[in-house]
């Protein structure tokens, strides 16, 4: 079985095609359908078997923050002993924690362990990933993590999009002079990555402990002027209005959502804006998850990430986050899938590329050694992906 998840249809629908075959050229599709209509022209061409396993795309992780330097696991320890995710970083721990130690890492760290993890993501079925800066945020550091991620893009076979998150805390530094920050984000770095095409979005924290919905909305109008598409994390550890600012933006995406109100979810679907659903996040935090069938039900797509980074989310596993995404958020399998494939890609500016197995898209997919779709969400095992195919060869 293929699931072409083509964007036609709901969230639930996957478009499975049973005994499939794909043919492609150049790393890109030119044909999919049964097996028993392949046009003559692609008979004599190589041919890979899947094995009688399922076909999915290539999955699309939407939203990590893949490069920083040092974990947390002692704040993991201390929030199970009671202690909140906001005391922690008033206590200088949290994000400005990792800021200190990516700040110390040097070009070839940041670049290996983005490196290992990327390679990891891949062996899991992983082709297409967003890689957020946000762990620098001083001029010199975020153009470092801009640069080691340039690297990254040509070093590893994965499409990376790159999303600039200078705005995810106020640096110490900045800590009783915000406007000074607010004015070397939008007046120094916005301007110079784009410049160097360092970037493709612009995302903001909306949150007590980082930026208001005001801040949030000169720092993404003016990436927006410079050319860089807008992601929010919003309404992630209570309803602050952000998901309407989202919609307002026209944003590509809105991230978290755990505490966003019906109207928050109504302006969401209206505007045609990805929510972005991170289960990880949200167990790690001992969240109240979001209401994903919600969303889906209001007319919402739904993509599905892990949000991999220090603190809040340190795991790269995509398949976890769809499992979690089913059992914590109410999606089905079939709705996860197309959550982690052809909305992800829409989140992230991907949909003519990636997210499904169709003509003209590249032939990015990952092959399951699972009976079906509900099979691998319910039974599940460490990694059913027996391989994975970037643009058309095969990787892991
Ligand atoms: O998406 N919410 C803000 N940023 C990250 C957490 C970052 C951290 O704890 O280091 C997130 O959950
Ligand atoms: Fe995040």
């Amino acid at each position: 079985m293929l699931a072409s998840c083509r964007a036609e249809g709901s969230q639930a629908d996957i478009h499975p095609i049973r005994d499939a075959a794909v043919a492609w050229k150049d790393g890109v599709i030119k044909w999919v359908g049964p097996e028993s209509r392949v046009p003559a022209q692609y008979h004599s061409q190589q041919i890979y078997s899947a094995g009688g396993c399922v076909v999915v795309p290539g999955l699309v992780d939407c939203h990590t923050h893949l490069g920083f330097g040092g974990w947390r696991a002692d704040e993991f320890e201390q929030r199970l002993r009671g202690v909140s995710y906001l005391e922690i970083a008033r206590a200088g721990g949290g994000i400005n924690r990792t800021v200190a130690q990516t700040r110390e890492a040097s070009d070839e760290t940041l670049l290996d362990h983005c490196l290992q993890k990327i390679g990891a993501m891949i062996r899991l079925g992983v082709t297409t990933v967003e890689c957020k800066t946000g762990y620098g945020l001083s001029e010199e550091s975020e153009m470092q993590m801009l640069r080691v991620y340039r690297r990254l893009r040509e070093r590893q076979p994965a499409d990376v999009a790159v999303t600039f998150l200078g705005a995810h805390v106020v640096p110490p530094e900045f800590e009783s002079a915000r406007g000074a920050y607010i004015d070397l984000l939008c007046d120094t770095l916005i301007p110079v990555i784009a410049e160097q095409h360092l970037a493709e979005f612009c995302d903001v924290f909306v949150e007590d402990t980082a930026f208001s919905i005001q801040e949030a909305r000169t720092i993404l109008e003016t990436g927006q002027k410079y050319g860089l598409g807008s992601k929010l994390h919003v309404d992630q550890l209570r309803d602050g209005a952000g998901a309407s600012l989202a919609a307002e933006m026209k944003a590509v995406s809105a991230d978290h959502l755990e505490y966003t109100s019906e109207a928050g979810i109504a302006a969401l679907a209206e505007a045609g804006v990805v929510g972005v659903c991170l289960p990880l996040a949200t167990l790690y935090l001992g969240q109240q998850p979001m209401p994903a069938r919600k969303f889906v039900e209001a007319g919402v797509p739904i993509a599905v990430a892990t949000d991999f980074n220090p603190g809040s989310a340190p795991s790269y596993d995509l398949p976890l986050a769809m499992m979690l995404s089913c059992t914590m958020n109410g999606l089905t399998p079939a709705e996860a899938l197309k959550g982690a494939t052809l909305f992800a890609a829409r989140a992230i500016g991907r949909e003519s590329v990636a997210g499904s197995i169709e003509e003209g898209k590249r032939a990015d997919m990952a092959v399951l050694d699972v009976k079906d779709i509900n099979d691998w969400m319910y039974h599940f095992r460490p990694n059913m992906c027996v391989g994975t195919y970037i643009r058309g060869l095969p990787i892991a």
